[in-house]
């Protein structure tokens, strides 16, 4: 029997004894995409027409289902878990797609799907499944004015003009692709919360309700970015000092105003003090102080308030060395610890810095024992390309999960900070920086999307194997044919490093265009207020981040890492410019210079980039002709600026130091 001829075998019948609002979403994709992947049509009743069929339902709902679980197997199941087994019983043959909630038997829905989309045999399934992480958020930086911060695919996917788009169509369908990656919960608005956004908790939170019911349909709970100081700006109050009366009694109310409108509001995300926002600092308040206040106002809804670390001052002055950008969110938030509610989870980008090709691990991440913790990443490509280059940033979301931070002894992984079991906490898990945008392909490059399913299979399990992700979804997207799958995987694991090679190197960082952060600029951010410098003169480059001689951030880890980077010998070579300023006659691991190094990993990067080109071209004759050529293009304008990184970053370097190429090529004097 063909496969088509055996899954049409088994999914001639769906049944679903029960409909909820999300197994009615659950039912509707089975239907739609059993059509559009083997062309069935299925019929769906409550009990089943013949002896083979698929029955979908929360346990309870028949006993067909019932009688597929032992109690004792379906009872420890979390909320969002899933089972799904082939059966043979009483004459029939049937497969049970099962969970103690509907919300689980979606997810476990999309699990089947993407079994039949990889052509896995359906006669021995034996799933269960269970997201690690609690916390499974997207952040849209989106204005209502329709612009994204940060975004590279488009207009803002919900806004237009202070409106919703007419699309909701569209936003169904993206609720719908969230859902299939296991994300439960959306920020639909900016962190940087304008005058026209901070109304959508007042005249404009229409808008919001009408969000939450496209996304509630598929098990996600919808949460907005606040302005800190909206009582001054809503309702005239003199002050937004949390320990006010009258603050407190306004954010209560407007907690209460929005939890009747939209009863599973996920909640608030925050970015109070931080480049130029407002917060509790202004009132000689702290960050806890601040949370706690806002935590207190949506407790009794089961709301909770997601509170950014990313707090740092962004008037340094150039000149001043003594401060460092890095150590600001350990600095504020570390001596906090234990003083945040209960329903207060702060969010913490990866790196002390800001989403760079390469940064060290956040030393909060580990050292916050006693609060609820996000991992934030960074999704949209701001300063990894843009989505014009190609940079598949799962190895590096990998390498952050897998960073030791020895908080409770050896294997102390940041995994396991982010999915509760280190510091055994409950609310915690990973947010990422939404990718999308109004672009046809959503993502604007289309491999892309690749980041956001990476991401959505990370949030789920951070246990998850990279390679594993990384051709599930080259399999779901473009097929099984073995070049293609290979070629892609190849194209998608290597591209951060060429990537990173042929921009600012060793883990320095920045090197951006201020503003836009696009291509080369190496004193872009050098003379500037932001606290993200290299340093570099004419004998070396780096900055001085140890404890015995530097600004001392090396010193807020755990002792082992502390140990680890303190002395260049035994930092991580990728990141020796983040914690030592050294000449660059300096000799790394292989023998080569710094300054050989940069040269070398600069003409490599470039190749490397022309290497991808001819990779894609070589599946000319496997791809449909829209997705080849659209991202072709973007590989050829990746190749022409990555000459551009490689140049200007040579000749920057090679006027500095004076010193010439080993292998003499081109470098303009
Ligand atoms: C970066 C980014 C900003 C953003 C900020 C944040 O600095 O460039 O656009 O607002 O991060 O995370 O708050």
């Amino acid at each position: 029997m063909s496969k088509r001829q055996n899954y049409q075998d088994w999914c001639k019948n769906l049944v679903i004894p029960v409909t909820t609002q999300a197994l009615n979403s659950a039912r509707e994709e089975l239907v739609y995409a059993l059509n559009r992947i083997n062309s069935l049509e299925p019929v769906v009743s409550t009990a089943a027409l013949h002896s083979k069929f698929v029955i979908l339902g929360r346990y309870g709902d028949s006993p067909l289902i019932d009688q597929a679980c032992a109690p004792d197997e379906i009872k420890p199941l979390h909320d969002e878990g899933y089972i799904i087994k082939t059966l043979s019983q009483q004459g029939k043959e049937y497969i049970v797609i099962t969970s103690r909630t509907d919300r689980g038997a979606l997810y476990g829905c999309y699990h089947f799907l993407r079994l039949l989309q990889t052509g896995q045999d359906l006669s021995n399934l034996e799933v269960r499944e269970e997201p690690v992480n609690t916390l499974r958020l997207l952040n849209h930086w989106d204005n209502l004015d329709g612009s994204v911060e940060r975004g590279y695919a488009g207009d803002s996917l919900f806004y237009r003009n202070y409106g919703l788009t007419p699309d909701l169509t569209r936003i169904r369908d993206y609720a719908r692709l969230l859902a299939s990656i296991g994300i439960n919960g959306i920020v639909v608005n900016n962190v940087n919360v304008y005058e026209e956004e901070t109304r959508l908790i007042s005249d404009r939170l229409p808008l919001v309700k009408t969000l939450a019911e496209i996304f509630r349909a598929y098990g996600i709970r919808v949460f907005l970015s606040i302005n800190f100081a909206a009582p001054i700006q809503l309702a005239g109050l003199a002050t937004a000092d949390p320990l006010a009366t009258e603050v407190k009694a306004w954010w209560r109310q407007k907690a209460a105003e929005i939890y009747r409108e939209i009863p599973d509001f996920g909640g608030f995300l925050v970015k109070a003090d931080s480049e130029s926002r407002p917060g509790p600092f202004t009132y000689h308040r702290t960050q806890a102080e601040g949370a706690n206040m806002l935590a207190e106002a949506v407790k009794d809804f089961g709301g909770l308030v997601l509170w950014r670390c990313f707090v740092y001052n962004c008037q340094q002055d150039w000149r001043d060395t003594s401060t460092d950008r890095a150590k600001a969110a350990y600095d504020h938030f570390k001596p906090l610890d234990g003083q945040f509610a209960e329903n207060v989870v702060l969010q913490i980008k990866n790196g002390p810095m800001d989403f760079q090709v390469r940064e060290p691990v956040s030393p909060l991440l580990g050292g916050m024992e006693e609060t609820n913790q996000l991992l934030e990443l960074q999704i949209t490509q701001e300063y990894t390309g843009q989505q014009i280059h190609l940079c598949y940033l799962v190895p590096q979301w990998k390498e952050v999960l897998e960073f030791d931070t020895y908080a409770r002894g050896p294997d102390s992984f940041v995994k396991k900070v982010v999915d509760g079991s280190l510091f055994q906490k409950k609310l915690t898990g990973i947010a990422g920086v939404a990718n999308i945008g109004s672009a046809p392909n959503w993502t604007g490059h289309s491999l892309a999307q690749a980041n956001l399913f990476g991401f959505g299979r990370l949030a789920w399990n951070p246990h998850l194997p990279v390679e594993e992700i990384t051709e599930e979804w080259v399999r779901l997207t473009f097929g099984s044919e073995q070049v293609v799958v290979a070629t892609i995987c190849r194209m998608l694991m290597s591209s951060w490093r060429i990537y990173e090679n042929y921009t600012a190197p060793l883990g320095i960082g920045w090197m951006v265009n201020p503003g836009h952060h696009y291509g080369p600029n190496v004193d872009g951010y050098e003379y500037s207020r932001w606290g993200t410098y290299h340093r570099a003169d004419h004998t070396g480059i780096g900055i001085d981040r140890t404890v015995r001689t530097g600004t001392g951030f090396a010193g807020q880890y755990h002792p082992e890492n502390v140990m680890r980077f303190e002395t260049p010998q035994t930092c991580p070579e990728e990141l020796l410019l983040f914690f030592h300023h050294l000449p660059y006659t300096y000799r790394l691991q292989n023998g080569k210079t710094i300054i050989q190094h940069i040269y070398d990993t600069h003409f490599d990067g470039v190749e490397q980039a022309k290497g991808l080109k001819e990779s894609w071209e070589s599946l000319r004759d496997y791809l449909d002709e829209e997705r080849f050529t659209a991202v072709l293009d973007r590989l050829k304008l990746q190749i022409e600026h990555a000459k551009e990184w490689r140049d200007v970053i040579n000749t920057y370097f090679y006027r500095k130091t004076g010193i010439p190429d080993q292998r003499g090529r081109k470098i303009y004097p």
